[in-house]
């Protein structure tokens, strides 16, 4: 058994059919499901947000996994604590104060994470590592699904993980499929986010499995 969490972006799937989309990816073997929140100012694009938590929230029991790509997240963390999301990753760049945003998802009982961009040195997250649950080291630039993984990104991984303590999750997101799953994981990975590669496979248990 792999200890990997897999964890499909929604981005990718067909948001006329989302409740199917998310019970096939369940019933293909995943436990978690990453959900992609945009705003079209930290990055140039905008998917999906509150309402469509709230909604999925209503409709599976598995563990919604929250990537705000926006700024000042510490101003809707509240929102979408209450709309059902079980972790919360923000992003380093987008606030001025991550020690607060972490406080606020903490005192609302959820799991915290927090993200860096290609650009973002991974030393910049080390103060920060023994107060959160998970780092998330995005491996395109925030925005868009279906991008090529950036491999000097993916060295990111070994660092962050010797400097933190043992029960934090290294997650790495954008442009993994089979191969560059498993570049991430022997690097120390334990969880993978994967939008299109899931969902653009017919058969999303094949796609899984070949993750792991
Ligand atoms: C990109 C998002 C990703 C995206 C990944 O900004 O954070 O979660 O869905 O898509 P793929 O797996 O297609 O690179
Ligand atoms: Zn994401």
């Amino acid at each position: 058994m792999s200890n990997i969490i897999i964890s499909p972006s929604i981005l990718s799937a067909d948001f006329m059919n989302l409740e199917t989309e998310i019970k096939a990816v369940e019933e293909a073997g995943a436990k978690w499901v990453h959900i992609d929140v945009m705003d079209g100012h930290f990055v140039p694009n905008i998917s999906i947000g509150v309402p469509v938590v709230k909604s999925i929230r209503k409709k599976t029991d598995m563990f919604l996994d929250t990537h705000l790509m926006i700024e000042n997240p510490e101003k809707y963390i509240e929102a979408f604590s209450k709309a059902g999301s079980d972790l919360i990753t923000f992003h380093l760049e987008a606030t001025e104060n991550p020690k607060e945003a972490i406080n606020l998802i903490k005192s609302f009982g959820k799991k915290v994470g927090i993200s860096i961009k290609p650009k973002t040195e991974a030393k910049d997250i080390f103060p920060y590592l023994n107060d959160i649950d998970l780092v998330l080291v995005m491996t395109v630039e925030p925005g868009f699904g279906g991008q090529e993984f950036m491999h000097d990104c993916a060295m990111k991984i070994p660092v962050i993980k010797e400097n933190a303590p043992e029960n934090l999750i290294i997650q790495v997101d954008g442009g993994i499929n089979n191969l560059t799953a498993k570049i991430c994981t022997s690097l120390g990975a334990n969880s993978l986010v994967a939008g299109s590669y899931i969902y653009k496979n017919k058969n999303y248990k094949e796609a899984i499995t070949n993750l792991v």
